[in-house]
């Protein structure tokens, strides 16, 4: 048997009550046809959107602010009545004056500078996750997931051989949770975890790689450090058993040795290109000024009116050419990138990944959302303060790697939670557990594996070497519910 009874440790995730996880439903902020006559408001090469597309259209923004949404009008007396635009935040500063000196911004450039702008990125400030931050993961609603994901590597690592010496690497670690409990549950195993021989952790913010340290190393973080501290991020500590965890800026840091890897909410950060089918081909949508008072932001989108590098690169492919006029698609070079380069690491040091995110096994149209104290809000609002994230399209991934591994799924997270034996691991720890803790202990294991709560929407591919036996969930591929990427959308 796997599980031994371990510590406890539980969540009351109840206290989340709007947005409970990263996502529930893809917030579209489409609902109109998009091309409009109105005049040109100073953005050299684009063709603006029409009013109801800047404000989103959107049913987060309706949500958040019912009032900015509506059409701006005027008093009697001629003073405009509609609402006042929001305080420009630092980063949305920056952006404008970037735009102003160089054009409209790819949606790309856009995210990334939000996300992780070494000054003011979203990501850059510390620790965002929490009924107290913006949102909740899956390690941080319960251990019992971070330990199956152990059992999973420390069967892969049995799949390929039991190598006397393999890294385990995390890709985005956030808090620290999915690792440090990963480690407690291979700990357990003597064999395995005397074959690790250090931790990695591509992490770009070096406020998070504080509380990671703190979490996976047990080193306090001070009270100088919790409110920004040094810009300068810690690259390497020792856990107090002498297991070295390293830190570094990108994947393509990772050494060349065989790897356990793992990319928990990773891939939907990566920033995405939107496109959009006219009549006259792909068009990129792009990121303006919004100098009109009658919105509340300080950016809008805009639709380029002609080819764009990216669009010439990425859209015009022929696994879109079915799409039609007035039809959108998101794209994530940076993510084929990650995959390629995680597949080719494998390819040549042996090891295993395993993704977990939300998205589908096909391209989408609209599923770029802000997030901001567990509710969803309009895209380009307070550029810095709120989360970024767009489904991930797990055949894109597919796309990259498996001319180089072998790919696995994707499958839900609930049939890989219950492959791993989610339901033996909640009974062992009940059989523990004190009154109060049983109650969370059940509500996390509903939440994790539930189709109406985690258990579909997220969704899990692997990666293992060439020919290796099937990993556990995805030896038998259950059928995935979406359309192949030749569908209509
Ligand atoms: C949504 S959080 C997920 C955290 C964690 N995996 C979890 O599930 O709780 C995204 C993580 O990826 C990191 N991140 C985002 N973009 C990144 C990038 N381009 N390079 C490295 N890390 C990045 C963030 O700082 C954060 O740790």
């Amino acid at each position: 048997m796997l599980w031994h009874s371990g510590i406890i440790r539980t969540v009351p995730w109840k206290t989340c009550t709007h947005l409970s996880l990263r996502t529930t439903s893809a917030i579209p902020f489409r609902t109109v046809r998009f091309y409009s006559d109105q005049k040109d408001s100073g953005a050299k090469h684009t063709t603006p959107l029409s009013s109801q597309e800047q404000h989103g259209g959107d049913t987060a923004q309706q949500q958040a602010s019912p009032s900015s949404a509506e059409a701006p009008s005027s008093t009697s007396d001629g003073a405009s009545n509609h609402p006042p635009k929001e305080e420009m935040t630092p980063l949305a500063k920056h952006i404008r004056d970037s735009i102003k000196i160089q054009g409209p911004m790819s949606v790309s450039h856009f995210m990334r500078q939000v996300l992780v702008n070494p000054l003011s990125g979203y990501y850059m400030k510390g620790d965002v996750f929490g009924a107290q931050g913006d949102f909740v993961t899956s390690p941080e609603i319960s251990q019992m997931f971070g330990e199956l994901l152990g059992i999973w590597f420390l069967v892969q690592w049995q799949n390929i051989g039991k190598p006397s010496k393999v890294q385990i690497a995390e890709l985005g670690p956030g808090r620290g949770t999915l690792m440090m409990d990963m480690l407690r549950a291979a700990s357990r195993f003597k064999e395995f975890r005397n074959s690790i021989s250090g931790v990695h952790l591509i992490e770009a913010s070096p406020g998070l790689r504080r509380v990671q340290r703190e979490r996976i190393c047990g080193i306090p973080i001070s009270e100088e450090q919790a409110d920004g501290g040094s810009r300068e991020g810690i690259t390497a500590a020792v856990r107090q058993d002498g297991l070295p965890i390293l830190w570094h800026d990108v994947f393509d840091d990772l050494p060349n040795e065989c790897s356990l890897i793992v990319a928990h909410e990773f891939f939907d950060a990566l920033p995405i290109y939107k496109f959009e089918k006219t009549e006259e081909g792909w068009r990129e949508l792009v990121v303006d000024l919004e100098d009109d008072p009658a919105s509340p932001y300080h950016l809008r989108f805009v639709l380029a009116p002609g080819p764009t590098q990216a669009s010439k690169a990425f859209a015009e492919h022929p696994a879109y050419d079915h799409f039609k006029p007035g039809d959108r698609i998101e794209i994530s070079p940076d993510s084929f990138r990650v995959a390629h380069e995680i597949a080719k690491h494998i390819n040549k040091n042996s090891g295993s990944a395993l993704i977990v995110d939300y998205g589908k096994d096909h391209v989408q149209g609209d599923t770029l959302r802000g997030i901001h104290k567990h509710k969803f809000t309009h895209v380009l609002t307070q550029p810095g303060n709120v989360d970024l994230s767009a489904d991930v399209d797990f055949e894109y991934l597919r796309q990259a790697a498996d001319d180089l591994v072998d790919c696995h799924g994707s499958i839900t997270q609930a049939h890989l939670l219950h492959s791993l034996g989610i339901g033996a691991r909640l009974n062992m720890l009940l059989a523990k557990a004190a009154a109060h803790q049983r109650e969370i202990l059940i509500g996390s294991y509903h939440r994790l594996v539930d189709p109406k709560e985690m258990g579909n929407v997220y969704r899990v591919m692997a990666m293992t070497p060439r020919g290796s036996p099937p990993p556990i969930g995805f030896e038998q591929q259950p059928q995935t519910e979406t359309p192949s990427k030749s569908s209509k959308q």
